[in-house]
């Protein structure tokens, strides 16, 4: 749905505290006007109905959000619960590899305790789940490249498809609400969470949150829709030395530009929910530190709401609000008055009701809030049609089929390679040939995948449990004849002139959210980060035979020393299960590479945005082909190993 574009009001720029010196935001983006629909106001009667009869208890009820792990369906009923998640690492009778019927069941039963109370209206539940690059939590499910490589393919028509078949796989095991898009544009490869961000550039973010929530919702109320969420609001990609969970510094009309743009995209498809950021903001234009997000009512009742007329509902993060100065886990009036409406307190959910309870009756919070807040849950609750049909009467629920995408998703990996280096074409691999394969993440399908992976870092798992996909060992010894591919995972030992080439694949092992920060001054190097990578490519270097270096990685990393090692080297960020879409162009013929960098690539260990003094090695929109093919010859390599300069807090 098009929403007419507005150029944001003069009130904004007020609200900012900034003459109008500047047209907001940067770039000028117009702003997407309030939702144009009509509100509905056969819903609105019938919602304003439901909610005058519940009590003040109910109500608090519907805006909290458990983890599975930490509630049974027995207290959904007792507790008038409106929603709950499964956060990473959070299965059916916890076990990893449950199967699809597993989770349909177990949504069944929390879907049929939501019903069973006693509430004159009975109200169905929300389940909530981290589907962020396929529904990547549950074993089966065909995962497909993070956010990070689906940039480099610059085809939001893709990221439409991947939601359609992500949303898919979620209503296959009875659960209705993504917890994605990430609206992340990236600014620091400091970030632990740059791989969840497509792109640097917040054009190109704008043009994916419309997609991918389009993707995800579709009208809403099919058998294949969910409800799509609009994270982390706001500027958790532009946080100072990109530590994860930090502070913003930067201009409210950057914060809201730049930041601000996916918000726009998303919006403009009619996402339902939109999660808070765990980060700050400090506007170094008027010299204020404005807190966490989680408290900010300008920003999430003032813009988001009321400028930008967003109608939805507004989750915190996990245990988001305890962030908040003078909050705990179990209560926040101040993140309540600042317009959240769900609450994710995943497990001291019970304190939290009784302690909202007690600040309403206090007088600390108006029960004019509580009443918006239960207002707008029920209309996200009615506009999924949930009030007319339960979940599970998806023609898809527990569907095992539901959770394929691999042709999808090997589609997607060939989009989302680029290459950065192919001197003397010594790509593409020729049929035929005898190929030594080195390097750990060569049959890691947890180093494919990373983050987010059947766990919440996407560690302690072994390829068995994922039960479907191919590693890039398998795939190559699939496309090349498996007699004509041997594998040495640290390459010693091998007579590398025996063979006609030589694949490298290098990777980092996987990591989410703050786990994954490079924090000032450590160098942003992969080879200082991962030592054996360098060690293997250095015994196969030089040896006799050309050598395909493949980087797994949730960021660009300075590579120079790899590079220099590699006669081709390709940046294939976190592809997922399907390495066969990395063997396809590998191997050419009908497949070319088509990536282009959404980052810019750091020319040095220090360099790790976009700034004027940083160094950058490769241009966003770089990416070389067998069209297009170029020489890139030795990169400078520092004569010291780097030190990065301190930088004033
Ligand atoms: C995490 C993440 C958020 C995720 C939530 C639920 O901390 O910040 O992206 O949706 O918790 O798992």
């Amino acid at each position: 749905m098009k929403r007419p574009a507005l150029k944001v009001s003069l009130s904004l720029l007020l609200l900012a505290g900034c003459a109008p010196i500047q047209t907001f935001p940067r770039p000028p983006l117009e702003v997407a006007a309030p939702a144009a629909a009509a509100p509905d106001a056969a819903m609105e009667r019938r919602i304003a109905a439901i909610v005058a009869g519940m009590t003040l208890e109910q109500k608090v009820g519907q805006m909290t959000q458990p983890d599975v792990r930490y509630i049974t369906p027995e207290q959904v009923s007792q507790y008038y619960i409106g929603s709950v998640l499964n956060g990473g690492g959070a299965w059916p009778d916890m076990n990893k590899r449950a199967s699809v019927a597993d989770w349909a069941a177990l949504a069944d039963r929390f879907a049929d305790a939501a019903l069973a109370t006693d509430l004159p209206t009975p109200i169905p539940l929300l389940w909530g789940t981290d589907a962020v690059h396929g529904h990547n939590n549950v074993s089966g499910a065909t995962i497909f490249p993070h956010n990070i490589g689906l940039g480099a393919a610059n085809d939001p028509a893709l990221i439409e498809r991947i939601g359609r078949a992500t949303a898919r796989q979620v209503r296959a095991t009875g659960i209705t609400w993504a917890f994605a898009p990430t609206l992340a544009v990236g600014d620091n490869r400091r970030w632990g969470r740059t791989y969840e961000s497509w792109s640097s550039d917040p054009a190109l973010v704008r043009r994916y949150g419309e997609a991918m929530v389009r993707g995800l919702q579709g009208d809403l109320t099919g058998d294949a829709d969910v409800l799509a969420t609009a994270k982390h609001y706001l500027g958790d990609g532009g946080t100072f030395n990109g530590v994860d969970q930090g502070q913003a510094r930067m201009t409210r009309e950057d914060l809201l530009g730049r930041h601000g743009a996916g918000y726009l995209g998303a919006l403009d498809a009619g996402v339902q929910t939109v999660m808070i950021s765990y980060s700050g903001w400090y506007d170094t234009a008027a010299d204020q530190d404005h807190g966490k997000m989680h408290g900010n009512r300008d920003l999430i009742a003032g813009v988001l709401k009321g400028e930008l007329g967003f109608d939805g509902l507004v989750v915190s993060d996990w245990n988001g609000i305890e962030q908040v100065p003078g909050c705990a886990r179990d209560r926040c009036s101040q993140a309540v008055n600042a317009g959240i409406d769900m609450f994710m307190v995943p497990e001291d959910w019970r304190a939290f009701i009784t302690n909202t309870v007690e600040d309403v009756r206090a007088g600390r919070i108006a029960e004019s809030r509580i009443d918006d807040a239960v207002t707008r849950i029920l209309r996200v609750k009615m506009r999924s049609g949930l009030f007319d049909r339960p979940a599970d009467a998806s023609v898809l629920t527990g569907r095992a089929d539901g959770l394929d995408a691999r042709a999808l998703a090997r589609e997607a990996v060939r989009k989302s390679v680029v290459l950065l280096k192919n001197d003397d074409a010594v790509l593409p691999l020729q049929r035929g040939r005898r190929v030594l394969v080195v390097g750990a993440s060569a049959d890691s399908l947890s180093n494919q995948t990373g983050g987010w992976s059947l766990t919440w870092q996407g560690t302690e798992n072994v390829n068995a449990d994922f039960a479907t996909g191919q590693t890039l060992l398998t795939a190559l010894r699939e496309a090349l004849g498996a007699d004509n591919v041997v594998y040495s995972a640290d390459g010693s030992g091998v007579d590398v002139s025996r063979f006609d080439a030589v694949v490298a694949v290098l990777g980092e092992t996987p990591y989410a959210e703050y786990n994954g920060d490079v924090r000032f001054p450590v160098p942003v190097q992969h080879s200082l980060q991962h030592p054996a990578d360098l060690a293997a490519l250095r015994a196969v270097s030089g040896k006799g035979a050309p050598v395909v270096t493949v980087l797994y990685s949730g960021r660009p990393a300075y590579a120079n020393d790899l590079i220099n090692l590699s006669d081709a080297f390709v940046a294939a960020f976190l592809p997922g299960t399907e390495g066969g879409g990395l063997a396809d162009v590998l191997l050419g013929g009908q497949h070319d590479f088509t990536g282009r960098l959404s980052f810019a690539w750091p020319g040095s260990a220090c360099s790790t945005g976009e700034d004027p003094d940083d160094v950058v090695q490769f241009a966003r929109g770089y990416g070389l082909s067998y069209a297009r093919p170029a020489r890139l010859g030795p990169l400078p390599l520092p004569a010291t190993p780097a030190t990065c300069e301190t930088i004033a807090p």
